[in-house]
């Protein structure tokens, strides 16, 4: 607290993330990062690019990238925007299409960014609850709003909504901006990029830091009708002029080409997930269905608080949040690489039969 800070300074609650621990020697489960590492092209081009070019600024348009990410995906670049990591991305939404009379809604267990940006920005909103098995019920958002935004997969339960369901959303909100948070939906949730020729309310983010394992790299993109982008373009020109530099913008144009490599460590990651599920079940834990590289799981007997601290002990760390309480007995698991998964299995064994 200080006398010189502004009255929304005061006010904030800023996110907290995950942890970032100083040691190596930890089995890192925590933050949903990808154990795969990038592609191998992408660390070329990254290498590249360090020459003589970093005396330059970069291109204020990201005018290639947005073709890549646009190819990819089979739009125009008017239908591309990019930005330093999809939080960044996130916060110019809500500056610039969310803020409204009435209030954006989203889930009650959620990202948790969300209500961070709202502060930040004065933003309302109302918090719908997940129904009893942790879904979305699409019905609770057919009501008068500034603006909807959801996870697809929904994070930290992992839970994917169907892609008619979606749909549902968008047919009953025209007159407000719908935002899907693709952040995981590599592994294995339908995306809705293929809705925005029909639904100009509608934006897709998605980002490199998980299925393209550069969340060092900090680039997250948004997609949707040219108007949106726009909005988008006018805030982020407001604020930062460069916000994906040199090095991001020739890595992440390697690893978006990269397909070949993408799909295997993505088929690699859901083939780990399925096989940890199988095992967890079998010791007795209950775990959501996951659309994403994690899983959100509860043990019949111990608490989550108590073998997240056990875990740790064996130099595991995953995720545990102590709020809301109706996720307090669950752990958010990052799926690791095989070998990292038969270790967390072991310890978790272990510690269950003392
Ligand atoms: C649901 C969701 N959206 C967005 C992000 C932000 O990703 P990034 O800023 O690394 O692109 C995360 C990160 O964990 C996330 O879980």
């Amino acid at each position: 607290m200080s006398q010189y800070w502004s009255d929304i300074v005061h006010e904030l609650t800023p996110y907290v993330p995950g942890e970032q621990p100083k040691v190596d020697d930890l089995i890192k489960l925590n933050t949903n990062e990808n154990p795969y590492g990038p592609s191998p092209k992408a660390v070329e081009a990254i290498k590249a690019a360090t020459a003589d070019q970093l005396r330059l600024y970069p291109d204020p348009s990201s005018t290639r990238l947005k073709q890549a990410v646009a190819d990819y995906h089979g739009l125009t670049t008017s239908e591309v925007f990019v930005g330093n990591g999809s939080d960044e991305v996130l916060a110019h939404i809500f500056k610039a299409l969310l803020k409204h009379d009435r209030p954006v809604l989203f889930p009650d267990i959620t990202y948790s960014f969300y209500p961070v940006y709202c502060g930040l920005y004065g933003i309302e909103y109302d918090a719908i609850p997940l129904d009893r098995r942790f879904e979305i019920n699409i019905h609770d958002y057919d009501r008068p709003n500034g603006g909807i935004i959801f996870p697809n997969p929904n994070a930290p339960t992992g839970i994917p909504l169907e892609l008619k369901r979606v749909e549902a959303i968008l047919q009953k909100n025209r007159y407000s901006v719908v935002v899907v948070d693709e952040a995981y939906v590599d592994f294995g949730t339908e995306s809705a990029v293929r809705l925005i020729k029909n639904y100009p309310n509608l934006l897709v983010t998605q980002t490199l830091s998980k299925s393209r394992s550069l969340a060092g790299l900090r680039v997250g993109y948004a997609l949707g009708h040219s108007d949106l982008i726009d909005a988008l373009t006018r805030v982020k020109d407001s604020f930062n002029s460069y916000p994906v530099d040199r090095l991001a913008e020739a890595g992440a144009i390697a690893a978006i080409q990269d397909v070949d490599y993408f799909e295997q460590t993505c088929q690699r990651v859901i083939k780990t997930r399925e096989a940890l599920v199988r095992r967890l079940e079998a010791m007795a834990f209950t775990v959501l269905p996951s659309g994403g590289n994690f899983i959100f799981a509860k043990h019949a007997a111990m608490d989550g608080a108590e073998i997240a601290e056990k875990l740790r002990e064996h130099k595991i760390i995953v995720r545990h949040f102590s709020r809301p309480a109706r996720i307090v007995p669950y752990l958010r698991i990052t799926v690791g690489t095989e070998r990292q998964t038969e270790q967390l299995l072991s310890v978790i064994e272990e510690i269950l039969s003392v």
